[in-house]
């Protein structure tokens, strides 16, 4: 049996958290880090899963990026990211998440609605490619 732990990223996780990122900035990444904004999933104490939140308006929560290592991939470190996020927000008072997928990418959606998100709205036009946005909301 694998050891998993989820937890705040803290500054020694920067690498590895740089790896799973797209945005290539590394001050952004560690303010995040700073900010609690970044949680991550260990796997035999290595990381293997990355959720970094965000705030709209300063103040909804929002997924901004969640992934797992695809050689990590559906064995419950997305389910675990999202179960810590979720209790999180919910001692600051929340009582909703969103997130969001591409509208091309099915694979991310139904996890979304597995994971109890409904579909909220759509921004058109506004990835790559000219591709769309599929907003979900999540009650906490
Ligand atoms: C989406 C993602 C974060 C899910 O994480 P994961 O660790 O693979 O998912 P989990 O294992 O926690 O999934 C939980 C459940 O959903 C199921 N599941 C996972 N991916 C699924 C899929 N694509 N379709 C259907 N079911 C899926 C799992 O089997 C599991 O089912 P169970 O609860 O009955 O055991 C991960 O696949 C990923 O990193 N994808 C690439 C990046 C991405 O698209 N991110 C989302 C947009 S920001």
């Amino acid at each position: 049996m694998p050891d998993i732990r989820v937890q705040f990223a803290n500054p020694e996780h920067l690498e590895a958290c740089m790896e799973l990122e797209n945005i290539p900035l590394r001050r952004v990444i560690v303010a995040k880090i700073q900010a609690q904004d970044v949680v991550i999933a260990l796997w035999n104490h290595e990381v293997a899963g990355y959720l970094r939140l965000e705030y709209l308006w300063g103040k909804v929560p929002l997924i901004g990026l969640i992934r797992v290592r695809e050689e990590r991939q559906k064995q419950g470190l997305g389910r675990c990211l999202l179960s810590f996020t979720c209790k999180h927000l919910q001692s600051q008072g929340h009582t909703f998440l969103l997130s969001s997928s591409s509208a091309h990418e099915p694979e991310p959606q139904t996890w979304h609605r597995q994971q109890g998100f409904r579909e909220c709205g759509i921004l058109l036009g506004v990835n790559e490619r000219g591709q769309s946005e599929i907003f979900f909301r999540r009650p906490l």
